[in-house]
């Protein structure tokens, strides 16, 4: 049997709208701001970022660009409306209760300054923010690409923020990779690139579409092998890697080929050009992150056994690619008929706790509350 995740529905049976508190509901709409809420689903790099450019650690910029697969299901559901003084609740955990993350909801605040002041001079007014994750529990998939663009669309619609000009999707997502860099390509749907840029201010770092959900019925299996959180964070991690791998120069030079190719394989279809250079972009950020002193050794043994798992499915004629992350899960490539049998083959791998398997998902949506 290959465990599923029933638990996350899909997006027409979206079960409740979170409500701002009642508190504050005869402000719901004001002409400084209105409640508004954006989903956003999360997605996986197929060539991938590890670095930043130097200086200017408030815009985030990455060092190289990347290329990704938004996924279905996996998603966040943010509320963003007025408030007597800022809170955030996440997955139904407010201040003072047990879990609460103190240091996420400072992120989550500063990020509404930034979308705050994309519009506006004069100071921020107190928001309410409600946020579900609707991410496999404990499955240690980053929730920072889904939150921040979730995030970036609500307050955006929320501030009054002209998304129709001035702050248009593209530009949203410059403002979205401030949070976090992979958040910058979670507003749309399908295969997104994000374009390293080269101004200081960051204005032509930003996201685009190359081709939209329906391009290529591919599916992407998460084989998950560890429980709990990474060591390491990607933003630490990245940062160490440039600091003291003798592998990061390599890495930041080769990336824009990579890029290339995978674009151009996206536009042929081609998954065996599309496959070569996503396993050769992991396993390089993968070396870079090994030669970091002291190394960054994100994977374990399940890791090994299940992209070998793949290799060996491969080279049997079940034709799928392996990439990963900053973490010890295996993401795996494939056509929609091959996903099940391999499904099954790596569900029984020792150590794999489930598979999961998904398809390509949609552009973020916002709706005014
Ligand atoms: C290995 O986007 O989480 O997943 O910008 O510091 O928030 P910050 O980093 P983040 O890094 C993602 C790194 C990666 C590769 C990728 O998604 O491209």
């Amino acid at each position: 049997m290959i465990p599923s995740i029933p638990s996350i529905p899909s997006i027409p049976s979206i079960p409740s709208i979170p409500s701002i508190p009642s508190s504050t509901s005869s402000t719901l709409t004001s002409p400084i701001m209105r409640a508004a809420r954006a989903i956003a689903h999360t997605n996986i790099a197929l060539i991938k970022y590890w670095g930043k450019r130097p200086g200017a650690p408030d815009q985030n910029l990455p060092a190289v660009g990347s290329l990704s697969l938004t996924l279905e299901r996996l998603r966040s559901d943010t509320t963003v409306g007025p408030a007597e003084r800022d809170s955030f609740i996440l997955d139904d955990i407010a201040e003072g209760m047990p879990g609460f993350d103190t240091s996420a909801a400072a992120k989550v605040f500063r990020h509404l300054d930034r979308v705050w002041s994309a519009a506006h001079t004069t100071p921020r007014p107190a928001c309410a923010v409600i946020s579900y994750n609707h991410l496999p529990t404990a499955a240690g998939l980053a929730s920072s690409a889904s939150g921040f663009a979730a995030l970036t669309l609500a307050a955006a619609a929320s501030f009054h923020l002209d998304l129709t000009g001035r702050h248009d999707r593209g530009a949203l997502s410059a403002l979205a990779r401030r949070g976090s860099g992979s958040a910058a390509r979670s507003l749309w749907g399908g295969f997104v690139r994000l374009d390293r840029g080269e101004r200081a201010d960051g204005a032509d770092c930003r996201a685009h579409p190359l081709f939209s959900q329906d391009h290529w019925d591919l599916r992407l299996l998460v084989v998950h092998t560890a429980k709990g959180k990474k060591p390491v964070g990607s933003t630490d991690g990245m940062q160490r890697s440039a600091d003291t791998s003798p592998y990061y120069p390599a890495w930041v030079a080769t990336s824009e080929a990579d890029l290339n190719a995978g674009e151009r394989a996206l536009a042929d279809r081609d998954l065996a050009a599309l496959g070569a250079v996503m396993e050769h972009s992991c396993f390089k950020m993968h070396s870079c992150m090994l030669a970091t002193v002291p190394p960054l050794l994100y994977w374990n043994g399940t890791t090994l056994a299940a992209i070998q798992e793949v290799w060996e499915a491969r080279r049997q004629g079940l034709e799928a690619y392996v990439t990963s992350d900053a973490g010890p899960h295996v993401k795996v490539l494939c056509r929609p008929e091959v996903a099940g049998p391999l499904a099954a083959r790596l569900a029984a791998v020792p150590g794999v706790h489930t598979v999961d398997t998904l398809a390509p998902g949609p552009d973020a949506t916002v709706e005014l509350l």
